[in-house]
């Protein structure tokens, strides 16, 4: 396993692209979401998708509670209801955003085996998801942020 750079530079091409699917879970995709779960707990964030490391692939890791849970391919399946959102991102140090987010979100992925399943989650959980899925876009907080506040 290894740390690898997050890129901080908000106009940087890899934040702004749109990541490409993952068509075959081999020995290098779990390698880079080994990187990424080290990337996250070094950098002791709440949750990173490869873009951030320049990689353009739809994989994330999300932290819940003291696990980390990787997702390959992860979308939005089904989401309901709203909440006001302050967030932060391992991108953008130093930037808070206020962004309306869905309460519940189903988010379904391909595991580390490459095999389907989808997790349910709330509140920040649900944010959390949703935020790190917007990576893979290209979108950012501060995109659909309602308010920025910078500094700290
Ligand atoms: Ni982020």
């Amino acid at each position: 396993m290894a740390v690898r750079d997050i890129i901080m530079d908000p106009a940087d091409k890899a934040l702004r692209r749109k990541a490409e699917s993952v068509d075959r879970v081999d020995k290098n995709v779990l390698k880079l979401l080994e990187d990424m779960t080290e990337t996250l707990q070094n950098a002791g964030g709440n949750g990173l998708a490869a873009p951030q490391i320049g990689v353009l692939s739809r994989l994330i890791i999300v932290k819940k509670e003291m696990k980390y849970i990787k997702l390959i391919n992860p979308v939005l399946v089904k989401s309901a209801g709203e909440q006001i959102s302050f967030e932060g991102c391992l991108s953008l140090p130093g930037i808070y955003g206020v962004i309306r987010r869905p309460e519940f979100a189903v988010i379904g992925a391909l595991d580390t085996e490459g095999k389907p399943f989808e997790i349910k989650a709330v509140r920040h959980l649900a944010a959390a998801f949703v935020h790190e899925i917007d990576h893979l876009d290209g979108i950012l907080m501060i995109d659909k942020a309602v308010r920025i506040i910078s500094g700290g």
